[in-house]
């Protein structure tokens, strides 16, 4: 099991969650479900805010939207006092539907349309996180029509490339993302943004490494990478960065095997690597901006299945399916994503056999956890999958025409639901 947060085995020995039996809820609110503890989606944001006020009191966090985006959980990015960083036109509008101050918003993408750059700059985007020339032009020509000012952040690829527990540094990304560190387009931009003061505020630059990172190593080198960068910029045009964006990518706990740095571990390291590169290349220091998602809903979340057909193929593996799997989570298909699970009505017994859970698309890759320590299984059984709060929602599909889960918040006893399930008329509901 990976408990978080308000996570425990209640004395009926169910698996309860923000104060409520994971039983109760997959009774009122059907299977699969989505559940995410509300107090450790507020705790993860507190502790980046109170981190960063403690390491390097001059910076920002931006909850990055892609990892789970709805109204409520924007509402809730607002109220903890987080930016939030939105890719696209749909989920800048979950933002601005969910009352969110447009200033604090940060616009993504590597290829943002006109429609999309429209929209952004009509409703007072905050800062458009630029990534390619292209891109600078159509923005300095939109946002002098439409008499606007536009900050922006320019994305870099600062050549290092990481994932879980190595990273690879490379003088030349092959990303599609960004501008190359030594690129003449690079430099190009920042001079285009420069003369269009009118309606462009540079306000730095940008870079994101990769994600579900546990090595804190490619994060210094970043940061003394982007460092030497603002320094070049400064000596070739005088630009003086204000902001320095770090992007995410902290890693959480998916498994017992997984040991990622703590949150504060991360802002510190961080930090300090910033101030001593800043002092040794005489710039002054930048404001600092993280863009964290899956540490801060990963680990709050459970998905909720119920058991149906267990079957034994001797001598094999025993196959347990749910009635869900890569429609609500496709990461184990398509990252072979690991993940615990463990019986929620049966929270207290010891794990004592080792079942495959599938899911119940038509697609032998459906397997959402390759082997997992299980006490007995019986049909209708609860399964919870932890560590299920990021990039599940988010990536989530009908594939099979099957109805989305609903999506819960809980706290101190109380859940409500943020998303409703989706019924068959929804699934037929834009078929002409
Ligand atoms: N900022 C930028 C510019 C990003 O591209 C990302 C993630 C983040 C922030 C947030 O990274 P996080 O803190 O969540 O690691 N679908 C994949 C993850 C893709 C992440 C893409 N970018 C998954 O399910 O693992």
């Amino acid at each position: 099991m990976i408990m978080a947060g308000t996570m425990r085995v209640n004395e009926e020995g169910n698996l309860e969650i923000g104060g409520c039996d994971t039983l109760r809820l997959a009774e009122e609110f059907g299977t699969p479900l989505y559940v995410l503890d509300e107090t450790l989606l507020r705790d993860n944001c507190r502790r980046y805010v109170h981190a960063l006020q403690k390491y390097y009191p001059k910076g920002k966090i931006l909850f990055a939207g892609k990892a789970f985006l709805v109204k409520a959980m924007a509402k809730l990015v607002e109220e903890e006092g987080l930016s939030l960083d939105v890719v696209s036109g749909g989920e800048l509008y979950t933002a601005l539907q969910a009352g969110f101050p447009p200033e604090r918003l940060y616009f993504h993408g590597n290829n943002k349309s006109e429609e999309e750059i429209q929209e952004a700059l009509e409703a007072g985007t905050g800062v458009f996180v630029v990534d390619s020339f292209t891109e600078m032009e159509i923005l300095v020509k939109m946002a002098g029509k439409m008499g606007r000012m536009a900050g922006v952040l320019i994305r870099i690829k600062p050549g290092i490339e990481a994932h879980t527990h190595d990273y690879i540094q490379t003088g030349q990304e092959d990303s599609k993302f960004g501008f190359g560190l030594e690129d003449v387009e690079t430099m190009r931009a920042i001079q285009l943004a420069l003369r269009s003061e009118k309606s462009i505020e540079l306000k730095g630059f940008h870079c994101h490494i990769g994600s579900q990172i546990f090595d804190l190593e490619p994060y210094r080198l970043a940061v003394r990478t982007m460092v030497e960068f603002i320094s070049r910029v400064k000596e070739e045009t005088g630009f003086i960065a204000e902001q320095l964006d770090l992007g995410g990518g902290l890693g959480i706990r998916y498994t017992k095997k997984d040991n990622p740095p703590s949150i504060e571990a991360y802002v510190e390291n961080i930090a300090s690597t910033l101030k001593s590169s800043s002092e040794e290349k005489g710039i002054p220091l930048p404001e600092l901006l993280l863009e964290p998602g899956r540490s801060i809903a990963g680990e709050a979340g459970i998905v909720l299945y119920r058991v149906g057909i267990i079957k034994d193929v001797p001598g094999i593996r025993r196959y347990v399916s749910v009635d869900g799997g890569m429609m609500d989570n496709i990461r184990p298909a398509l990252y072979n994503a690991q993940y615990e699970a463990s019986l929620a009505n049966k929270a207290a017994e010891e794990p004592s056999s080792k079942v495959t859970i599938a899911g119940k698309a038509c697609e032998s890759g459906d397997i959402l956890i390759e082997e997992v320590l299980l006490p007995p299984v019986e049909k209708n059984d609860l399964l919870a999958v932890f560590s299920s709060g990021a990039y599940g929602y988010s990536m989530a599909s009908n594939y099979n025409r099957n109805p989305r889960p609903a999506v819960i918040f809980v706290k101190h006893g109380n859940a409500r639901t943020v998303v409703r399930r989706e019924t068959y008329e929804d699934l037929v509901a834009l078929d002409q």
